[in-house]
């Protein structure tokens, strides 16, 4: 099994075309290029961007689009619009503002563009919410195909759609002239590839959250291929009942507990273990200032909700991550907001950021994490993706890769 995985992420490195080969080439001088970026940022209340990553990650593609002297279109969706019903709320004009700041240009917004964008060699324009353009969700080819005749050249840069087969990030590729990977999407697969197709050992993933549910499928693809899986949050409090330990009244999911056997199983049977808690930090409710009791994992009472991992298994973690080879992250292993619960994922985040290992770290959660610790230049790669970078560790091949392939063998 562990070779078909490791299989399908080599193929996946190896035959894309990749846009920086086309610019170095010089292929890309005076061609129309399309740029699906993922520019799906949060907001506030009043519209304000309050978080910017995906918006720096995209001028690296969009600065080599226009360094190789090519007409720039650039789009992306923004939140989950009702087709052909445009509102303000679904406008990309905060998002053209950061981007004029960041290239330090006027970044132009065009509206209803799927029949004709004028821009010209040299200048980059920002082409409205794609996600309000009817057939862009259910990739209708009529829609895919005029967007395709607007460029020469299609690059995918979404890795945080890659998760998705929509209008701009598998139609257009299929009628594209040419269709190739942004240097955003093609670092994302390389960091991919690195961490679990070729991992150095020992390869260490943490999969924590509330739910084993939302992660079953994660887990049971990592427990065929890594040498530690430490489970965290409400997952962890799962595989303890399994284990046969008291979790009082903490979140868990009992029916689920035969499958989080099944996994403890899978990993011994390889030699690989799932490392329980042995003590964890509890309260009695969900509160920032609910007085934070340590205890031995066997001794939580019956009202005993618990909250983070205990320092014990936090150092007996940190030891394991210091010794990995590759570290893949994914989850906070306690409730890291209040800081009485904060312990177990700062002591995981430090332990990350002082390993040699190669890291690579994604989805919301762990990234607020690894900003509060400030540990962002000590992982070996963040991911931009949330549901595509869960998809990747489940195994799946993503679609907007897998029409890159089909295009590349083409
Ligand atoms: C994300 O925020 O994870 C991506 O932008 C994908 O958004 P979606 O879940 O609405 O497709």
């Amino acid at each position: 099994m562990r070779r078909d995985f490791q299989h399908s992420y080599a193929q996946t490195a190896m035959h894309i075309l990749r846009f920086s080969d086309l610019c170095a080439q010089g292929k890309a001088q005076g061609q129309r290029v399309f740029i699906r970026a993922d520019l799906n940022v949060p907001q506030d209340d009043a519209g304000r961007i309050t978080e910017d990553t995906r918006i720096r990650a995209s001028v690296p593609c969009i600065r080599m689009a226009l360094d190789a002297g090519a007409a720039v279109m650039v789009t992306s969706h923004l939140g989950r619009p009702t087709e052909g019903e445009f509102k303000p709320a679904d406008s990309l004009a905060p998002v053209a503002r950061r981007l004029s700041e960041l290239l330090g240009r006027e970044v132009p917004l065009v509206a209803d563009w799927v029949d004709g964008v004028q821009v010209q060699p040299g200048q980059v324009v920002l082409l409205e919410n794609c996600r309000v353009n009817k057939g862009e969700k259910k990739n209708s080819p009529e829609l895919a195909q005029k967007m395709a005749a607007l460029c020469d050249i299609y690059v995918n840069d979404a890795f945080g759609t890659a998760h998705r087969a929509e209008g701009t990030t598998y139609g257009i590729a299929e009628y594209a002239r040419q269709a190739c990977a942004g240097p955003l999407l093609a670092a994302e697969i390389d960091a991919i590839t690195q961490a679990l197709a070729n991992p150095k050992r020992p390869l260490v993933a943490i999969v924590a959250g509330s739910k084993v549910s939302t992660k079953l499928t994660i887990l049971q693809s990592l427990s065929k291929n890594v040498d530690g899986l430490v489970v965290g949050g409400g997952i962890a409090n799962t595989f303890m009942l399994a284990a046969g330990l008291p979790i009082g009244k903490s979140l868990a999911e009992p029916d689920l507990v035969g499958e989080a056997k099944a996994v403890i199983e899978a990993m011994k049977a390889r030699g690989a273990e799932v490392p329980i808690p042995t003590d964890v930090v509890v309260a009695k409710t969900f509160a920032a200032d609910a007085p934070a009791t340590v205890k031995q994992a066997a001794d939580v009472a019956e009202d005993d909700l618990i909250l983070d991992i205990g320092p014990e298994t936090a150092a007996r973690l940190a030891a394991q991550l210091k010794q990995a080879g590759t570290i893949v992250w994914n989850g906070p292993v306690g409730v890291f907001e209040f800081d009485a619960f904060a312990g177990g994922t700062k002591a995981i985040a430090q332990a990350i950021a002082e390993s040699s290992a190669f890291s690579i770290a994604g989805g919301g959660d762990t990234l607020a994490a690894i900003a509060k610790y400030g540990i962002e230049k000590d992982v070996g790669y963040i991911s931009t993706g949330g549901g595509a970078f869960l998809e990747v560790l489940e195994g799946k091949k993503l679609p907007a890769f897998e029409i890159l392939e089909k295009r590349a063998a083409s």
